[in-house]
């Protein structure tokens, strides 16, 4: 475990003012205008709290309470490969190599520690990850150690250094928070001269399914957690039964209105894009579809985004776009900040 007083300060400053931070009695920290952090569950936290947010924080903070250890490394392996091959690297060795004169690392939104992780074990660099919820706490019993530094913080008042970071990562993370452009722009200001920025937002999506999913998200992020989970459970196995049946039609003409190709469509994949999101992947099995369901319907915020949408906040935030990947789920980009 690394422990608070470990911490880089010299990469953090307080998020209410940006001022430098010092350690002070107890396993505290504080700034020069007096403002006190402590420890929660032995994670130094920075989070000035808010009602919405603090849902976020629940929603995924329950999800990863569900999330069992033995899935994590399959889920792993899965996210790792999906990772390089949206930012643009062949492997991991390539990225290996561009991590090699990386002396900062920041991942937003950490979720439960596996970047933070990867990063510092393939790198030399200090990585600092922080969360909004709970998943921080578990991060930091899981991957703490040489390196490696868990905090609770708020993208939208982040408690990081502007210009600090070699490399910044918020991968599937901004489309959560309230402002998606302004959550980029602040982490995008985290940026070092030289360094790079890699985000991952969800991509606007076909018209039905645009409109299916701003409904039934209405219905669905009130929900308690145990609710959501029936519900994501019920969506799964429908994206399940479908899947199993390996169907497929073809359409001469598409529907060009709707966003469909013409050709031949799978009939679980066609509904999936164009309708209502009813993931099943056999690989991952159920319990991890579920989660993958309940992600989408639960959280408060899942703002979607286009691709030019995302090269302008690189644009405006001075960056130059290095690599950008338009899947059919999300848009991956990595741009730099010029030396
Ligand atoms: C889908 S998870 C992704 C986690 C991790 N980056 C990964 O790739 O596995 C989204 C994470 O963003 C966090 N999050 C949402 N809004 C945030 C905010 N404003 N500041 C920091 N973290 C936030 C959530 O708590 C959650 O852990
Ligand atoms: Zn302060």
């Amino acid at each position: 475990m690394s422990g608070i007083h470990e911490l880089p300060l010299e990469l953090l400053a307080c998020p209410y003012d940006g001022a430098a931070l010092t350690f002070a009695e107890g396993d505290s920290i504080s700034c020069a205008a007096h403002h006190r952090f402590g420890c929660f569950e032995g994670v130094p936290d920075f989070v000035p709290g808010s009602d919405n947010q603090a849902r976020t924080a629940e929603s995924f903070g329950a999800k990863w309470e569900i999330y069992r250890d033995e899935d994590q490394a399959a889920s792993n392996a899965f996210q790792f490969r999906w990772y390089y091959e949206r930012y643009g690297f062949a492997d991991e060795a390539e990225f290996a190599a561009f991590l090699a004169d990386k002396r900062t690392i920041l991942d937003a939104g950490c979720g439960l520690g596996r970047d933070v992780d990867r990063y510092a074990r393939l790198s030399s660099a200090e990585v600092v990850g922080f969360d909004l919820s709970s998943a921080a706490a578990r991060a930091l019993r899981v991957y703490g150690g040489e390196r490696r530094h868990f905090l609770f913080g708020d993208i939208l008042r982040p408690p990081v250094r502007p210009r600090a970071f070699d490399f910044v990562v918020a991968d599937q993370v901004i489309h959560h928070t309230p402002a998606t452009p302004r959550a980029f722009a602040i982490l995008a200001e985290r940026v070092a001269p030289g360094g790079q920025i890699a985000v991952y937002v969800y991509r606007r999506k076909a018209l039905l399914r645009e409109l299916a999913d701003d409904t039934i998200r209405e219905l669905t992020t009130p929900l308690t957690h145990d609710e959501a989970v029936e519900v994501a459970e019920q969506f799964t196995e429908l994206g399940r039964e479908l899947s199993h049946l390996n169907a497929t039609i073809t359409l001469e003409r598409g529907i060009p209105l709707l966003g469909i190709d013409a050709g031949e469509h799978d009939v679980q994949r066609l509904i999936y894009w164009h309708f209502l999101k009813c993931f099943w992947n056999d690989e991952l099995g159920y319990d991890q579809s579920v989660l993958c369901n309940l992600d989408w319907y639960h959280p408060p915020y899942a703002s979607r985004h286009t691709p030019d949408e995302v090269a302008g906040w690189c644009t405006e935030a001075g960056l130059d776009v290095v690599h950008l990947d338009v899947g059919d789920s999300g848009i991956s980009v990595r741009a730099r900040r010029p030396a």
